[in-house]
């Protein structure tokens, strides 16, 4: 199997927080585990240094849009990996190339009859002097009464045309904008109203999408689909390839996703391959994001796909519902968030990672908590998992002096295991990772279960074959966990491979189990319960931005 996975682009004009985290971990679980069972993986992504978000964070601060740029997506790069997440690219949206494979894709869209011009009115604030960019237009949703950005509403998800605000501001300035006319480029989405109709059909039937993303884009179809506007008058982004036009930028609905072609490119470039075969009928398309993502990737970037007569659409949309934190919605301008760069610097990469996994917000909002993710880490991983590795290695160190006893595995345990390797894959590769590693934790009970039932510690004395027999049994087990846990808990897969001096990881039941146990090390360390406060606190002092 050829697997292409599309990991969103978070915009550079601000740190990561917990939320960004929350949708975009399925990406490397994915990547992980299909490497691990032997496919073909591509899985890319980039930061978004475009858009309007930097421009104005830079405007703020008084400095260029690049400094911003560097400044975040330096940090993402590095963060990203602190996390363990393993995109074989992550790039970013100012290069050269970037720019190059957009303008080819906007010129192609052009040349097929997909792209017109046409003069709209647009808003324009006359106290800073600009059209204003679509999300810094505020006032009431014409669809719902609701208060809204110009670009989509988040109460009805609406997609918003921003001059049909109600009520509107000027979101730099606070003042009324006024509506001025201006020449723009148009890509035709209502000649791809039939094809879409039956991409969500098809991902209604398969149940490949998740449920939101079905939903929403059959809500956009049912109402008809409405060409859109896709250059802007921006200072910053990718000019249009047009003769006249080029003081325009193409805007951020056509341009970020096609990040998905142009990093793929770029890889190929890079490292001497080819990615048609990932942009293939035979390939499977993985696309992992927030839901504010959604229409971005079932109707925008398959109508590009589409025009550009690309054959390979999004098989899979993973989009992921919201993050809360202690009940209350994450904002990064009420500093109501837990920033990953902070966040790592105290806790593990993968205490966060089972955490996010665990609760993910795959069907509905999940909440984080300090209380939470410190109660998740020191009983399941360290009083669950940490405890049945330490136990059995300690043991084998105690009274086998570090050799393995060697025995066969119980058959019960090993039809166990192999079908472990089933449900969970299964599981994965239909996106739902939380009920993935809850199975995996189930085996983890059931071998503490089996150590606490067997009694080794009376059994050496008792019956040393049965306790032989016992703790060969879990070391099985343990060496199998290492596997199964790979995508989701690289670190410490990583470190208990090393422990058990294995190295090739595979998606399949694996009898091999080390010789000697020489170096044990604990696999996680209690977090004292007082942190809780010390980080309830911590979040509250954090001043707003
Ligand atoms: N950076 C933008 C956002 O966060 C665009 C994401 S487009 C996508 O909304 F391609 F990444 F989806
Ligand atoms: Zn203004």
């Amino acid at each position: 199997m050829t697997i292409f996975i599309g990991g969103a682009w978070p915009y550079a004009n601000g740190s990561l927080h917990l939320g960004h985290i929350a949708s975009l971990l399925p990406g490397d679980i994915l990547a992980r585990y299909y490497r691990q069972k032997g496919e073909k993986v591509l899985y890319v992504s980039g930061s978004d240094c475009n858009g309007t978000p930097i421009a104005i964070r830079a405007k703020q601060e008084g400095v260029t849009p690049k400094e911003i740029a560097d400044r975040y997506h330096e940090e993402f790069a590095t963060n990203f990996k602190r996390l363990g997440f393993s995109y074989d690219c992550y790039t970013r949206t100012d290069t050269t190339h970037h720019h190059q494979t957009v303008q080819r894709i906007f010129l192609e869209l052009l040349n097929n009859g997909y792209i017109y011009k046409k003069w709209i009115e647009q808003t324009f604030c006359t106290t800073c002097d600009q059209f204003l960019p679509d999300r810094y237009v505020e006032g009431i949703c014409p669809n719902c009464g609701q208060q809204a950005r110009g670009d989509q509403c988040d109460y009805c998800s609406a997609i918003l045309d921003p001059v049909d605000l109600r009520e509107k501001k000027c979101k730099i300035c606070g003042n009324t904008p006024d509506v001025r006319k201006t020449e723009h480029f148009y890509f035709s989405l209502q000649k791809f109203a039939e094809p879409l109709r039956q991409l969500v059909d098809q991902s209604r039937k398969t149940a490949s999408w998740r449920e939101n993303a079905i939903h929403l884009s059959e809500r956009y179809i049912h109402e008809g689909l409405q060409d859109r506007a896709i250059s802007r008058d921006l200072p910053v982004g990718i000019r249009v390839p047009v003769e006249g036009y080029e003081e325009k930028k193409i805007y951020v609905w056509i341009e970020a996703v096609s990040g998905y072609y142009s990093a793929s490119k770029k890889w190929a470039l890079d490292k001497g391959k080819d990615d048609s075969e990932f942009w293939s009928k035979d390939a499977v398309s993985y696309y992992v994001h927030g839901k504010d993502n959604i229409p971005f990737h079932t109707i925008i970037w398959p109508a590009i796909l589409l025009g550009i007569h690309q054959q390979k659409l999004p098989d899979r949309i993973v989009s992921n519902e919201y993050l809360t934190l202690e009940k209350k919605k994450i904002s990064t301008s009420r500093n109501w968030a837990v920033w990953v760069p902070d966040i790592l610097n105290r806790y593990h990469p993968d205490s966060i990672r089972y955490f996010l996994t665990i609760n993910a917000p795959e069907n509905r909002d999940t909440d984080f908590s300090w209380r939470e993710f410190i109660y998740s880490h020191n009983s399941e991983l360290l009083g669950g998992f940490g405890n049945l590795v330490n136990r059995t290695l300690k043991f084998i160190s105690k009274y086998f002096s570090g050799q393995v006893p060697q025995s066969s595995i119980d058959p019960a345990i090993n039809k166990r295991i192999e079908t472990l390797y089933v449900t969970a894959g299964n599981l994965i590769e239909g996106s739902q990772f939380k009920r993935a590693l809850e199975e995996i934790f189930e085996l983890i009970r059931f071998t503490n279960k089996y150590f606490d039932e067997q009694k080794p510690w009376k059994l050496i004395n008792d019956d040393p074959a049965a306790c032989g027999h016992a703790i060969y049994n879990c070391t099985v087990i343990i060496s199998n966990l290492a596997q199964l846990l790979a995508p989701f808990l690289p670190f410490t897969s990583g470190q208990l491979n090393e422990m058990l001096g294995s190295e090739e990881l595979k998606w399949n039941f694996s009898s091999s189990v080390p010789r000697e146990i020489v170096d044990i090390k604990p696999l996680f360390e209690r977090i004292d319960i007082s942190e809780i406060e010390v980080e309830i606190e911590r979040l509250n002092q954090q001043p707003a931005k």
